[in-house]
């Protein structure tokens, strides 16, 4: 019998390349593409916020959407059809100008915004309302962190009974650091019944916890690599809520994050001066002495160059490198470069050092794409000593290019980088225990003697690197599977017999 495709909603803050702040819109895209490609149909709705731009690919319902708030408040809505990239699944931006129509996503240049928690209890509902509007039920919701977190508790209970509440929910954490935590009155707001107010379902220390709605309602829960699944049920990472996570363990599954081969490849980049491959690195020499050039570094081909991407933030410990540079100055034949914004401080730090060190330390403070990808191509090495890190995608974006990763053996970097063993040239990068600037000096020296040392070693773990497969076509099978199981979950839930098309239906990687 012909399997039949899901229908499947994602709800989502981020979508890559149009609305980004981290890989949270990095995954949201991929999956929107790689199913949609595999015959499903995917629709994945995101705010419309101020700084995206309109184009003729744009398409608008002429009807509003009508958004059921608490206290029988209706507001109208817009949803715009965007087709995502050349894929068949589209993105539907919600237009509700009051709360999106601004330049940053979570964060204005005050702190985040006061009213998030009316702005994601929004997108929740209106998701729903769209469901209903168009009479499209789908067979799974995907929800992605804190911010999505409303959509399983409305499922559960003011839909319950009505045809979207046969939706199964998959939600996946990105990062449990970030909650969600608000006042009471978010629920009158969000048209959700007090009674739900109880540790069992999404209070947590007399707030209303978002993270935690979604994580007790849902039918499955991932999370974006199979260590990061076992470290938040422990007390350390479980940002207070490892007993949760530890009752639901049964449906949390780890699925590591892959990478967009069709962006990040170094034989097909149009962001970069030269195209290169495992076997010819000729280009990323090229691609080499152009990043010197960008951030004002002597052009020397034969000095190792270490670079970071990232937020700076505390999760990825940059202010452990910022701390060891004059060291590393001193003892090292190296070049540091840096891309990042994020704790002013941390900027500064930075600064300081390209001005401290130059042609040896070079700084741009900022957030720029196509430097992201010249920084990936040209350098030797690539820093991550994240206190925390749920996935990560720079590490996967290095190795594909060559770029050896030096990472802190933490969450989905220990469950991607395979660490170096000398003499036998196996593994894909170096990785090193403790969160201290010692460690992280340490691990550097060695991939500094391994380049200068044992070239041939280092040559070897480039091309181990970027022959890996870090491609989405795993981790999609595997979400593949976590549908399937959700929709038979919920529908058993529910007391309706799945028959054979659901309990098989498709899933077939593209490409
Ligand atoms: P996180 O989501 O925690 O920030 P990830 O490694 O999953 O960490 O994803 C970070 C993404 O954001 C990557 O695609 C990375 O290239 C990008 N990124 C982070 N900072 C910058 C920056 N300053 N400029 C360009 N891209 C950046
Ligand atoms: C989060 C995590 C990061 C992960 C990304 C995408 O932002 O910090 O490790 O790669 O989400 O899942």
């Amino acid at each position: 019998m012909p399997a039949k495709p899901l229908k499947i909603l994602q709800v989502a803050p981020e979508i890559a390349p149009y609305a980004k702040v981290g890989g949270l819109a990095d995954v949201v895209g991929a999956l929107t593409r790689e199913f949609s490609e595999a015959g499903h149909d995917v629709r994945s709705m995101v705010p419309r916020y101020g700084f995206l731009q309109q184009d003729d690919t744009w398409e608008a319902r002429d009807e509003p959407l009508a958004v059921h708030l608490g206290g029988g408040k209706t507001e109208f809505a817009r949803v715009w059809r965007m087709p995502y990239r050349d894929s068949p699944g589209g993105v539907y931006w919600l237009e509700y100008d009051r709360y999106f129509h601004r330049h940053e996503i979570y964060t204005g240049p005050w702190g985040s915004h006061a009213d998030n928690h009316e702005r994601f209890a929004f997108l929740s509902r209106a998701a729903i309302d769209y469901c209903h509007q168009e009479q499209w039920y789908p067979d799974v919701i995907h929800c992605h962190d804190w911010t999505t977190g409303f959509v399983p508790v409305y499922l559960n209970s003011t839909e319950f009974g009505t045809p979207v509440a046969h939706a199964a929910t998959v939600f996946t954490i990105h990062n449990l650091q970030h909650q969600g935590l608000f006042g009471r009155e978010t629920l009158d707001f969000a048209g959700l019944p007090q009674s739900l107010f109880r540790p069992d379902c999404l209070e947590s220390v007399g707030l209303v916890n978002m993270m935690k709605a979604g994580l007790y309602n849902s039918t499955k829960l991932t999370t974006v690599s199979q260590t990061y699944a076992h470290e938040i049920q422990q007390p350390e990472l479980g940002c207070g809520l490892n007993h949760v996570l530890k009752f639901r363990a049964a449906d949390l599954i780890g699925v590591v994050n892959g990478i967009d081969v069709k962006e990040w490849n170094p034989a097909t980049d149009k962001l970069i001066p030269a195209t290169f491959t495992a076997d010819d690195l000729s280009g990323k020499a090229v691609c080499k002495a152009e990043l010197q050039k960008a951030f004002g570094l002597e052009e020397a081909p034969g000095v190792p160059i270490f670079s970071a991407v990232a937020r700076l933030f505390d999760q990825k410990g940059l202010d452990l490198l910022a701390g060891i540079v004059p060291w590393l100055m001193d003892s090292m034949n190296i070049q540091i470069v840096l891309l990042g914004a994020g704790d002013p401080g941390l900027e500064n730090a930075f600064r300081d050092l390209a001005a401290k060190y130059p042609g040896r330390v070079g700084a741009f403070i900022g957030y720029n794409h196509k430097l992201s990808h010249l920084v990936e191509a040209g350098s030797d090495c690539f820093v991550m000593p994240s206190r925390f890190e749920p996935c990560g995608l720079n590490q996967m974006y290095s190795m594909a290019y060559g770029t050896l990763p030096i990472v802190r053996s933490t969450g989905g970097l220990v469950d991607t980088v395979e660490q170096y063993v000398e003499k036998r040239g196996t593994g894909t990068g170096f990785r090193f225990e403790h969160a201290t600037g010692e460690a992280l000096y340490y691990t550097m020296g060695w991939a500094c003697s391994t380049y200068y040392d044992r070239p041939d070693e280092f040559r070897k773990l480039q091309h181990n690197a970027m022959t890996r497969d870090l491609s989405w076509k795993a981790s999609a099978a595997v979400y593949g599977d976590v549908y399937r199981w959700a929709v038979e979950a919920r529908l058993r839930g529910l007391g309706i017999q799945t028959g054979q098309s659901l309990s098989r239906a498709p899933f077939k990687v593209a490409g």
